[in-house]
C-alpha cells in the first residue's frame, strides 16, 4: 500500500477512535425562541430544497471523507448508496491522490456508479494542478468541486506541506473548471477575512468547516511519533463562531456549515445562524461503518426531526430558518461583540 493510501486508512481508523470524544460544543450556547402559537403543521414539503440546480430532499449533505484506499472504496459505496436513496448530496474525500496514483480511481468513482443522478462533489487540495482538477471532475462526473484549506492539518501531519501560498492556484483552478467551486476548511473554521479575500477573487460558496467535531490537529498529532503538537488541537474556530463571523460579510454568498454537527437540533441551529446547507462527516461515517441501511435510517430520523423542528419553531419552509429568534450565552455573545469591532 502506498504512503498516501496508508494515510487514508489511518484517517478512517483515527476518526473512528475519536468518535464521541468531542469536547464542549458551542451549539449549546445558542438558544432558540419558540413561538407558543406556532400556526404550523408537520409537513414533508417544508424541507424542500435545491442546490446547484438539483432538487434535494433537505438542505443537508454528507461531507468529504474518503477515497484512495481499499477501505475507502467500501465506505464510499455505502455513503453513495444512502445518498441515492435519500436524495442528499455527497462530497468525496480528496481526489488529489489521483494525480500520482490514477489506479485509485475506483475507490472514488464507485460513488458515481452507486448514485448516477445524485449531486456529487469532488474534493481536492489547493495545490492541485488546474488540468488535474479538470480531469478529476470529468472522471468522477462531479457536479461541484470542493477545494479544502487545511493549514493546521498539513502543519501537524509529519509528511505534510509547509507552503501555504495557495490563492494564485485557486484562481487558476477557478478559471479552468466550469462547475461551482466550494472553498472549505476541514474542521478548524473559515474566518471572515479569508472569506472576504476569496470573495474578492471570485469565489462565492464557502464551507465553514468549523471546530467542535473531527479534529485533524488531533488525528495528525496521533500519527506523530512524539505526539508533540497537542497544543494546536484548540486553535480552531468553532462552527457557531464561524457562522457568526460569516454573517458580518454582507456580500452575497452561499454558506455551507459543517464541523461538529451531529444531530437535527444543531443542523437547525446552523440554518438559524445563516447557513444555507449543513454538512455532516463523522456522524454519518459512524453509521456507514455499520452499513448503508443503518445510515439511511439515521438520515430518515434527521429528516423527520427537522420536519418537527420546523413546525415547533413556526416555519412553513426550512429556508426561512434564519427568521427564528435566538439569544446567546455570555461567551458566544462576547465573541460576537468583539468580532463586530474587528471586521
Ligand atoms: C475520515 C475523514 C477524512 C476526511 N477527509 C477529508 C478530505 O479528504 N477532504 C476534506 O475537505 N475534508 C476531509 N474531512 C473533513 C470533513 O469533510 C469535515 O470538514 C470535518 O470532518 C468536520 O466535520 P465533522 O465534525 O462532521 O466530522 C475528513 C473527515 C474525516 C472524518
Amino acid at each position: 500500500m502506498s504512503q498516501r493510501s496508508q494515510r487514508k486508512e489511518e484517517h478512517l481508523a483515527l476518526a473512528k477512535m475519536f468518535f464521541n470524544k468531542q469536547k464542549k460544543s458551542d451549539f449549546n450556547q445558542i438558544h432558540l425562541i419558540r413561538p407558543a402559537l406556532a400556526e404550523t403543521q408537520f409537513s414533508e414539503n417544508s424541507l424542500e430544497s435545491s442546490l446547484f440546480n438539483h432538487r434535494i430532499s433537505m438542505p443537508i449533505y454528507i461531507n468529504a471523507m474518503t477515497g484512495g484506499s481499499e477501505k475507502s472504496f467500501q465506505i464510499n459505496k455505502r455513503l453513495a448508496k444512502a445518498c441515492a436513496k435519500e436524495n442528499i448530496p455527497m462530497a468525496l474525500g480528496s481526489a488529489s491522490i489521483l494525480e500520482k496514483e490514477p489506479d485509485q480511481l475506483n475507490s472514488f468513482s464507485i460513488a458515481r456508479s452507486e448514485n448516477p443522478d445524485g449531486l456529487l462533489f469532488a474534493n481536492i487540495n489547493p495545490d492541485t494542478n488546474a488540468h488535474s482538477a479538470e480531469k478529476i471532475i470529468k472522471e468522477l462526473n462531479a457536479d461541484a468541486l470542493q477545494i479544502h484549506l487545511n493549514t493546521v492539518q498539513e502543519a501537524v501531519m509529519p509528511e505534510g506541506d509547509r507552503n501555504f501560498i495557495w490563492l494564485d492556484n485557486l484562481k487558476r483552478i477557478r478559471d479552468k473548471v466550469d462547475i461551482p467551486i466550494i472553498i472549505k476548511e476541514v474542521g478548524q473554521g473559515l474566518d471572515p477575512a479569508s472569506i472576504q479575500t476569496l470573495q474578492k477573487n471570485g469565489f462565492s460558496n464557502f464551507d465553514l468547516g468549523g471546530s467542535g467535531g473531527t479534529n485533524f490537529a488531533q488525528i495528525e498529532n496521533e500519527r506523530r511519533e512524539l505526539h508533540d503538537l497537542a497544543f494546536l488541537e484548540d486553535i480552531g474556530l468553532s462552527t457557531p463562531k464561524a457562522l457568526l463571523g460569516a454573517k458580518l460579510i454582507k456580500q452575497k454568498k452561499v454558506i455551507f456549515a459543517s464541523g461538529g454537527i451531529n444531530n437535527s437540533m444543531n443542523i437547525f441551529k446552523s440554518l438559524v445562524l445563516g447557513a444555507n446547507y449543513v454538512g455532516l462527516a463523522s456522524h454519518f461515517l459512524k453509521f456507514a461503518f455499520r452499513g448503508s441501511d443503518e445510515l439511511c435510517a439515521e438520515i430518515e430520523k434527521i429528516k423527520s426531526e427537522l420536519i418537527m423542528l420546523n413546525a415547533l419553531f413556526g416555519l412553513n419552509q426550512i429556508k426561512d430558518a434564519r427568521k427564528v429568534k435566538y439569544y446567546l450565552d455570555n461567551e458566544l455573545f462576547n465573541y460576537q461583540k468583539q468580532i463586530e469591532k474587528i471586521y
